[in-house]
């Protein structure tokens, strides 16, 4: 299968959760869409700002790569901000269009919460007209490890065709 992993990542989490997952889809060709947000923690908190308020301006050059066309399985990881992902969420899931007759799978990585979000990410994806055949939420308050998310990319290889 064509796999497109696209994530957001802010402090490293979901990125490394997404490569986890990738690594145990041995026989299966993956690409990533990443959005990360790097550099000092002050330019962080701008630019996520400026994402919250639906402002993508900075990124615009990266997000008409985005073409989910030639995809068979489009994964979308987030992170959980007060009980949403972050709108880069919803900027992906426009950019992609119609998802009609992708198979789908949503993650998300959080500290506390994160089920509400995952729900709301899984409802979009649907709107969206894909089918959502599973969903993951890694959640740990300190250290995330790649122990689980390894674990769900192998169920993940077997499965799929
Ligand atoms: C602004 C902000 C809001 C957050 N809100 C939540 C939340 O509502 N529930 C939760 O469990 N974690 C929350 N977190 C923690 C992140 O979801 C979690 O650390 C996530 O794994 C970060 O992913 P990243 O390292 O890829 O950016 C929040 C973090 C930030 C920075």
């Amino acid at each position: 299968m064509k796999i497109l992993i696209a994530y957001f990542t802010m402090g490293g989490r979901t990125k490394k959760t997404a490569e986890a997952i990738a690594s145990a889809l041995a026989t299966h060709e993956v690409s990533f869409f990443p959005i990360e947000i790097t550099g000092k923690f002050i330019e962080k908190i701008k630019l996520l700002d400026q994402f919250e308020k639906k402002d993508f301006s900075k990124i615009e050059t990266e997000l008409n790569t985005l073409h989910a066309a030639s995809y068979d399985l489009i994964m979308v990881g987030m992170p959980t901000y007060g009980n949403f992902p972050p709108k880069a969420f919803d900027e992906i899931l426009a950019r992609m269009e119609n998802l009609s007759g992708k198979k789908a799978i949503v993650f998300n990585t959080a500290r506390f919460t994160g089920g509400k979000a995952l729900e709301y990410m899984k409802t979009k994806v649907e709107e969206a007209g894909a089918e959502v055949i599973d969903q993951r939420k890694f959640r740990k308050v300190l250290w995330i490890g790649t122990k689980n998310a390894n674990k769900f990319g192998k169920q993940l290889n077997e499965r799929l065709e």
